[in-house]
C-alpha cells in the first residue's frame, strides 16, 4: 500500500443517520462537504437501523460525488480515504466502510480506520477553526448514543474517566422530547419550547457531587414523565430538563477536569454540545471551554477526515480496519 503523500484525504460518515462525505487538504481546510440527514426515520420517533442501512447505500455515492465535486479533486487525486468503522449501527459502518475502503483500493492509496469517538474528540482541532486546542485536554462527549469523559492525550492516546451508566445524554433529550409531544430528534425541538419556559419544576440531578464522573440520566427522565402527567406547563418541564442536564454535565465535567493534569481546555462535542444552556453550564465550570461550531457537532465527515489527517502525521495508523458496533474510545494502542 503507497504511504500517505501529503495529498488530499475524503472522509465517510455512516455510523448512524447522518451519511456524509467531506475532502480536506492536507493541512486541515476543508475543501469540499456533502451531508444528508436522514429523514426516513421521524416516522418512528427513532433510528431505524435498517432502514438507515439502505438509505447510506442508497446516497452515499451521491455524497462523495458532490463532496468531491465542490473540492476539485478527482479520485486520482486523493491521498488517502478514511471512514467512520466503529461504534455505530453495523449496517452502516459496513457501507460507510467496505465504499471507502474499495476506493482506496482502486485510488492505490491507505484506508484509514477511524474511531468515531475520536473523530467527535479531535474535531477542535481543525485548523480551520482558529481553536488551537493542544493536548492534554479533557473531553466532554455528549451525543444521542454516548455520554462520557475523557483524557485526550495524544493522537490514539484516550483515557476513558466516566461514562453514563444507564441513557446518553442525547437520549434523554429524545425521551424528555418524546414525553412533552416534540417531534424526533427531540434535542432542538426541547431546547427551543425550554427558551419559553421556567425552570420552575422540581427534577433530580442524578449523580451530582457524586466521586468520580459517571453520569446518569434514567431517573431525570421518569421525573420528566411525572412532571408531565401531573400537568406542568410543557415549556417550564422542557426549561426544568434542560438546567438539570446542564448542571449535572458541567458538574461532572468540572470531577474530569481534575483528573487531567495539566489539561489546556474543557472540550464538548457531539450532538448535545450544540444546546446553548449545556454550553453555559460548562462555561462557568472555569476552565478554558472550548466548543466546535454546531454544525460540526452532530455527526459530520469533516471530523472523519480531519481525525484520519492526525493519525496519518502522528504515524499512528488503526490496525484493525473492520467494521464493530462497539469500540470504546480508549481500547487502545499506542
Ligand atoms: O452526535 P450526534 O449527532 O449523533 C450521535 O452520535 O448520537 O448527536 C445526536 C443527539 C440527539 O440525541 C439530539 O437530540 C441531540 O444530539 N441534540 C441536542 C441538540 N441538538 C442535537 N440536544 C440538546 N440540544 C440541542 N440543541
Ligand atoms: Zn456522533
Amino acid at each position: 500500500m503507497a504511504a500517505w503523500a501529503g495529498k488530499p484525504v475524503l472522509g465517510i460518515e455512516t455510523s448512524c443517520d447522518e451519511t456524509a462525505a467531506a475532502v480536506l487538504s492536507a493541512d486541515g481546510a476543508v475543501l469540499g462537504e456533502a451531508l444528508l440527514s436522514q429523514q426516513d426515520h421521524a416516522a418512528y420517533g427513532g433510528v431505524v437501523p435498517e432502514i438507515a442501512a439502505r438509505a447510506h447505500l442508497a446516497h452515499l455515492p451521491a455524497m462523495i460525488g458532490q463532496a468531491m465535486r465542490a473540492a476539485g479533486v478527482g479520485v486520482g487525486e486523493l491521498g488517502a480515504v478514511a471512514a467512520t468503522v466503529g461504534p455505530g449501527l453495523i449496517g452502516g459502518l459496513i457501507v460507510g466502510s467496505g465504499v471507502g475502503r474499495g476506493m482506496a483500493i482502486g485510488a492505490g492509496v491507505p484506508f484509514v480506520a477511524i474511531n468515531h469517538l475520536e473523530a467527535h474528540a479531535l474535531s477542535v482541532r481543525l485548523p480551520g477553526l482558529g481553536l488551537d486546542v493542544a493536548f492534554p485536554y479533557c473531553l466532554l462527549l455528549v451525543s444521542g448514543g454516548h455520554t462520557l469523559c475523557a483524557a485526550v492525550e495524544g493522537v490514539g492516546r484516550y483515557r476513558t474517566l466516566g461514562t453514563t451508566i444507564d441513557d446518553a445524554v442525547g437520549e434523554a433529550f429524545d425521551k424528555a422530547a418524546k414525553l412533552l409531544g416534540l417531534g424526533w430528534p427531540g434535542g432542538p425541538a426541547l431546547e427551543r419550547l425550554a427558551a419559553a419556559g421556567r425552570a420552575t419544576v422540581p427534577l433530580p440531578r442524578p449523580m451530582l457531587g457524586r466521586t468520580g464522573c459517571d453520569f446518569s440520566f434514567s431517573g431525570l427522565k421518569t421525573a420528566v414523565a411525572r412532571a408531565v402527567a401531573g400537568g406542568a406547563a410543557p415549556a417550564d418541564v422542557a426549561a426544568s430538563f434542560q438546567a438539570a442536564a446542564a448542571e449535572v454535565l458541567a458538574d461532572r465535567a468540572a470531577a474530569a477536569l481534575r483528573m487531567v493534569e495539566g489539561a489546556t481546555a474543557l472540550v464538548v462535542a457531539g450532538g448535545v454540545a450544540a444546546n446553548a444552556a449545556v454550553r453555559g453550564a460548562l462555561a462557568r465550570v472555569g476552565a478554558r471551554m472550548v466548543a466546535p461550531p454546531a454544525r460540526l457537532c452532530g455527526d459530520n465527515a469533516v471530523m472523519v477526515a480531519w481525525a484520519a489527517i492526525e493519525r496519518l502525521r502522528a504515524g499512528v495508523a488503526e490496525g484493525d480496519t473492520a467494521p464493530r458496533p462497539r469500540w470504546g474510545l480508549a481500547s487502545e494502542r499506542v
